[in-house]
């Protein structure tokens, strides 16, 4: 399978905060930019490995600032490394004040995809070669994380098996 570069998955969008995704702050609901990542980030992995995905998890999503109505908000994203069928999307969120043009980095989010065949069944997808230094030092850093979320797959199986779906209704 041949290798793809970063660029290759690189996915911007960028859409202006209107009144029905905000909450009663005037802000962008969090729940509304959870799906902006999740988007841009299968988008990215389909790019990446030209085969359906699903989302196996996102790592944490830390809201930095608050993105205003009026706002503009732009993600970006592309595939920072990969194992045998994972995919690991790095999402950056910049938010910008449209009248005075200050910008602030809102959230960054790396999220895993995982690629599937015809049968829902995980299957390969390309290695990847990063070019720029963001690619290299996050390529270099993946490792690490991919071995934190193995550990916390583990521990999230063994809550699952604990608390069940033994509930009252
Ligand atoms: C993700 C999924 C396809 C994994 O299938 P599986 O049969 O358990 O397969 P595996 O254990 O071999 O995992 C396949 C790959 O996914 C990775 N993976 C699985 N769960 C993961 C998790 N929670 N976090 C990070 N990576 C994960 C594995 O490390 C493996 O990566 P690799 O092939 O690069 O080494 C399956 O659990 C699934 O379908 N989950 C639901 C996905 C979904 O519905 N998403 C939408 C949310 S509403």
């Amino acid at each position: 399978m041949k290798e793809k570069y970063c660029r290759e998955s690189f996915v911007v969008k960028t859409s202006i905060v209107l009144p029905p995704d905000t909450n009663n702050y005037g802000t962008l609901f969090g729940g509304k930019l959870m799906a902006y990542i999740d988007d841009v980030a299968a988008i990215s992995a389909m790019r990446h490995g030209r085969k359906s995905i699903v989302t196996a998890s996102t790592d944490s999503v830390d809201f930095l600032h608050p993105i205003f109505e009026g706002n503009s908000v732009c993600l970006e994203a592309f595939v920072t490394y990969t194992g045998r069928t994972s995919m690991e999307v790095f999402v950056k969120v910049i938010a910008e004040d449209l009248l005075t043009g200050d910008r602030n980095v809102c959230a960054l989010s790396f999220l895993t995809m995982v690629a599937i065949d015809k049968n829902g069944k995980p299957t390969e997808v390309p290695k990847v070669i990063p070019e720029t230094d963001e690619e290299k030092s996050l390529y270099e850093t993946a490792k690490d994380r991919a071995t934190n979320r193995k550990k916390r797959r583990k521990e999230s199986e063994e809550f699952a098996k604990k608390y069940g779906t033994d509930l009252p209704w």
